[in-house]
């Protein structure tokens, strides 16, 4: 868009001259609609986000009027744009609409009239960066913690992969660098991440940026300072569980994410539990191919046996609490296990978590000396019969 504000304001400032020339009665033309379309529209290249293009110009006379220049207009299955383009230009860039398949075409303008379309071409445009994340808000939990949750950026322009966080000292001007931490959280929908460590009077800066293949985009920024707290009892968390969670080295993940083709693009991910809501949910056995083996070969490699992760949603209009803990049982068993308080991150992981039963989830707030339970939440029990991706 950049590039382009300028020739728009040019165009303008050409048809102030034109419209003083005209009223000046010395220089009339009759503007009729030009004849012939631009031929030879092309790609040639990417450059950061803009497609360069270019293209012939047409025959003068086929103008019939003053010749002011051209029309390019690029659209995708959502957006169009149009940009006007002085006359002496035959080749130049144009914003892409990123992630999608973008079609442009050329035409030429007088005074008056636009004259007919260019031929479309069309092309797969590459992925930007990121938008910037928004509503990006902090809760503080306990003594020397905050929970931090955002929203996705309206334009992923390409696959969300997480987001990058960056938590620093603040000083009276800028941050002090050396404190700066840097933590990647995995997932599009995990837009929730809780910091741990804050000193009482000290003001810290907090950074959020959304990633894709293309990068890291805008960052959205505010700042925390840990206010005195005196525990309370905590009101009453719920809690979100990913059955067959799959931890994955980052390097392996952008790998694996990036390397997608990208075309057809539909903005949901493959069929599997992991994104799966709290149904109950059975693979109909025939409609994946040698789904026999396959079954085998999962169940073979699980028996069934998976990590799930718990996520923590603390109560942020009252007292969240500090940290939490699980309890869990298999539905019906008399008693509850507990897992070690995790005192540093909003989530944990079950392991050996058989996920073919199925299993009551509590997850227990605790600030100081209180501890408030969620409603306990019963998980589905899965069976594996998803194909290997
Ligand atoms: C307008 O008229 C002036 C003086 O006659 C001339 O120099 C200029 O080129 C004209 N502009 C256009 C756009 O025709
Ligand atoms: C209008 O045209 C006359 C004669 O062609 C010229 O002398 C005059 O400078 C023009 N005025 C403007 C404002 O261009
Ligand atoms: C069309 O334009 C491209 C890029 O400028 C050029 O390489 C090619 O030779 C042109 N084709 C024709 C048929 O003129
Ligand atoms: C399972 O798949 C078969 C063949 O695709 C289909 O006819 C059948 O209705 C499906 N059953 C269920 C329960 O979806």
């Amino acid at each position: 868009m950049r590039a382009f504000l300028n020739l728009v304001l040019l165009v303008f400032a050409w048809n102030a001259t034109a419209d003083n020339n005209r009223s000046n009665g010395s220089k009339l033309i009759r503007e009729k609609v030009p004849l012939e379309a631009p031929k030879n529209l092309t790609l040639l290249n990417f450059d950061d986000k803009d497609a360069i293009i270019s293209w012939e110009p047409v025959n003068p006379e086929s103008v019939r009027g003053t010749f002011r220049g051209y029309i390019i207009r690029i659209w995708n299955h959502g957006i169009s744009q149009v940009y006007a383009i002085p006359p002496e230009v035959t080749k130049t860039a144009v914003e892409f609409l990123p992630f999608s398949k973008n079609f442009v075409t050329v035409s030429v303008r007088n005074d008056k009239y636009v004259g007919p379309r260019s031929v479309a071409i069309n092309f797969d445009a590459p992925q930007t960066e990121p938008g910037m994340p928004f509503l990006f808000e902090q809760t503080q939990l306990g003594s020397h913690s905050a929970l931090l949750q955002w929203n996705k950026p309206g334009n992923p322009n390409g696959i969300l992969l997480g987001y990058n966080l960056y938590c620093s000292e603040a000083m009276d001007v800028g941050i002090n660098d050396k404190t700066t931490v840097h933590e990647f959280i995995q997932g599009m929908d995990n837009m929730q991440a809780k910091i741990t460590g804050l000193k009482l009077g000290q003001k810290y800066q907090i950074e959020v940026a959304a990633v894709n293949c293309a990068g890291e985009g805008e960052r959205n920024t505010l700042f925390v300072e840990i206010e005195p707290h005196n525990p309370q009892p905590p009101s009453m968390p719920t809690l979100k569980y990913t059955i067959n969670y799959k931890a994955m080295e980052k390097d392996q993940y952008f790998n694996r994410k990036c390397t997608r083709p990208r075309y057809p693009y539909f903005p949901h991910e493959h069929f599997g539990i992991d994104h799966m809501d709290n149904d109950f949910y059975i693979f109909n056995r025939t409609t994946s191919k040698d789904n026999s083996e396959n079954l085998q070969k999962v169940m073979a490699e699980h028996s069934c046996l998976v990590k799930t992760l718990i996520k923590w949603i603390p109560d942020i209009d009252h007292n969240p609490g500090e940290y939490f803990f699980v309890k869990y049982r298999l539905k019906g068993a008399a008693n509850w296990n507990e897992t070690p308080a995790e005192k540093s991150e909003d989530f944990l992981i079950l392991e050996n978590f058989n996920a073919c039963k199925s299993y009551e989830l509590i997850v227990v707030a605790v600030d100081g000396e209180f501890r408030t339970e969620s409603e306990p939440e019963d998980t589905p029990a899965v069976l594996f019969l998803r194909q290997q991706s």
